[in-house]
């Protein structure tokens, strides 16, 4: 496995790949690995024969008030786990490196980014295409893999490639969850145990609105209303937004359309903020 700093060595190595006929398969990260990570690796490495991994904590995709400075960097642990993965790059530059001195370029999607998260935080998805675009260009992959742990993310992201007719497939990974429903996170390493058994709430609403659409429910404000029901019942649950959506545009629908809608929660537990979803 080979740990690449720089961009220009990055785009000479990927340019060599392409030349030996591989196709490269890009999983973008932020570092600390977790097995939600390890799941993403794997399934590009199905859909690759190269799988090349980026670390990088995105200082452009962090509001003011999020946890850039604290957010969690292990290089020398994520490296291993990369390796012991079968990864052949990764990827891992500077900040300086991605965003030299007077760096001035972003891009906006202005649809799909707008609802959910990007009302909380209004620069998040400006921050995160302009990077992933950057990584494109860096490593002009043939197929990028993404969780559907973050659904708006993914879903940005495709319209984005297909927006700008960027030649990358964009593959979504399922989300993984600890046995208890948990979805893998880097924010649960803050979670008390008590913490942890509020976070609980979030996958049991899932769960439950899921449980609801077999038996027949598909008006959506039963659905919102049973899920937001579920989390309020934890004191230290406090509901950021909890809503039905198209899994493409984001938008709000009034009747739950099977494999399409997606159940999208948000919500602080005390001082951490935590996503999930599921389809319906
Ligand atoms: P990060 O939070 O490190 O996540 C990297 C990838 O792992 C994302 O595609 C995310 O959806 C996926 N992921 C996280 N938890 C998961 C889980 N439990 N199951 C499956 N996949 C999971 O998302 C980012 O980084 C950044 O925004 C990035 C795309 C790298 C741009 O900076």
């Amino acid at each position: 496995m080979q740990t690449i700093t720089s961009v220009t060595e990055m785009q000479t190595r990927a340019e060599n790949l392409r030349g030996e006929g591989r196709r490269v398969a890009l999983v973008p990260t932020m570092g600390a690995l977790h097995d939600g990570h390890l799941s993403l690796i794997r399934l590009a490495a199905e859909r690759g024969d190269t799988v090349v991994v980026s670390i990088f904590v995105n200082p452009a995709q962090f509001g003011p008030n999020e946890d850039f400075a604290h957010y969690p960097r292990e290089l020398d642990a994520d490296l291993k786990k990369c390796e012991a993965a079968g990864v052949s790059v990764v990827f891992a530059p500077s900040s300086e490196e991605m965003y030299p001195k007077g760096y001035s370029t972003y891009l906006a999607e202005e649809a799909v980014a707008r609802p959910l998260e990007g009302v909380s935080r209004p620069a998040h998805f400006r921050g995160v295409i302009t990077v992933v675009a950057k990584l494109f260009n860096i490593i002009r992959p043939a197929v990028a893999v993404f969780g559907q742990k973050d659904a708006q993310q993914v879903a940005v992201i495709k319209k984005m490639a297909r927006d700008l007719h960027l030649p990358v497939e964009i593959v979504t990974a399922p989300t993984l969850r600890d046995a208890d429903g948990l979805a893998l996170s880097s924010r649960n390493r803050h979670l008390t145990p008590a913490q942890r058994q509020d976070a609980l709430s979030l996958s049991q609403a899932l769960r439950r609105a899921q449980a609801m659409v077999a038996q027949g429910e598909h008006r959506t404000d039963r659905l919102v209303a049973e899920a937001t029901h579920i989390l309020s019942q934890h004191r230290r649950v406090r509901v950021i937004y909890a809503a039905l959506v198209d899994r493409e545009t984001m938008e709000a629908v009034r009747e739950v359309r099977a494999g399409r809608t997606l159940l999208v929660l948000a919500a602080w537990v005390d001082e951490v903020r935590l996503i999930d979803n599921e389809i319906l």
